[in-house]
Order: structure tokens, then C-alpha cells, then sequence
């Protein structure tokens, strides 16, 4: 795996890396008959497991569910109440892809405050940044609390 980072943000390599083959492992399983596009994301979490996903698409397009949010609900499924560290999306486009709008938000739900979002293709880890930089001055839990 090659890496062009720039900047080195809170997790060591290696477990940057492990994220990485995790996310890029799940991409062939992407359900993308209708984009094309196969999209891999894994998720780890505060606890250090790792949960993946991919985009599942279907006739109603609109309906899509991305890879990103797959990997987060199956986390909270397997195990409630952790925060995330850090997210991995691999994609086989030369330009890195970032999280959609609607993921963003779901992010933000679960988010610890140094979130870090990795992007990457089937060659290499691209860019790293950090999640409230991504989205910042997002809608969050304590916006409803009064
Ligand atoms: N997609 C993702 O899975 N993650 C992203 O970060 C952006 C887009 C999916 C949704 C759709 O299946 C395809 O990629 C094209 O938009």
C-alpha cells in the first residue's frame, strides 16, 4: 500500500492501514448495478473493533444506502453506545471521495470530537482529514437539548 499523507493525524500507521484492507476487502461485495461506482468503508470505533459496508443500490435510486452508512449501522447493530475514531472509504477513482451529505450527518451522530476520515483508492491511501474540519459546525444531539 502506497501513502501520499501529507499530515499525520492521531492514529498510527498501522492501524491506518488495517482500516484501509478492511475497507478495501468489503469493495468487490458493493451492490452497484445502476452507478457502477463500488464503494468500501470501515469504521472503527471507540472500542477497536472494526465494522464494514458498502453501497447498496436498487431500482429506486434515491433509495441507494452508501458505504459509509452501511459500516456505521452495522456497527451500532453488532454493538450500541461506542463513538467512532475513524472511517475509511476506498473507491477505484483516482480522485479520493469524501462522505456524501446524508452520511456526513450520520457521522456526526456518532462522532468522537477527533474524528478522523480516510480516503483512499485501490492503490492508495490518498488524503486524511480530520472529520470536523470535513463538517464543520455540524447539527449535533446537544442542538436538541436545552
Ligand atoms: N457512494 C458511497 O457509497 N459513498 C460515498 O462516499 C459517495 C457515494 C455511493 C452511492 C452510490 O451507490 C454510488 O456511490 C454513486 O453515487
Amino acid at each position: 500500500m502506497k501513502s501520499n499523507f501529507n499530515i499525520q493525524l492521531s492514529l498510527d500507521s498501522k492501524t491506518k492501514n488495517n482500516l484501509y484492507q478492511e475497507a478495501l476487502k468489503v469493495r468487490s461485495h458493493a451492490y452497484a448495478p445502476y452507478s457502477g461506482y463500488h464503494v468500501g468503508a470501515s469504521v472503527l470505533w471507540s472500542n477497536g473493533h472494526i465494522t464494514t459496508g458498502v453501497n447498496v443500490e436498487n431500482a429506486s435510486y434515491g433509495a441507494t444506502v452508501c458505504a459509509e452508512r452501511n459500516a456505521i449501522f452495522s456497527g451500532i447493530a453488532q454493538t450500541p453506545d461506542l463513538k467512532i475514531k475513524a472511517i475509511c472509504v476506498v473507491t477505484d477513482q483516482a480522485n479520493p471521495w469524501p462522505p456524501c451529505g446524508l452520511c456526513r450527518q450520520v457521522i456526526a451522530e456518532f462522532a468522537l470530537s477527533d474524528c478522523l476520515i480516510i480516503l483512499g483508492n485501490t492503490q492508495l491511501l490518498a488524503q486524511e482529514i480530520a472529520f470536523k474540519d470535513l463538517f464543520p459546525m455540524a447539527f449535533e444531539p446537544k442542538h436538541l437539548k436545552a
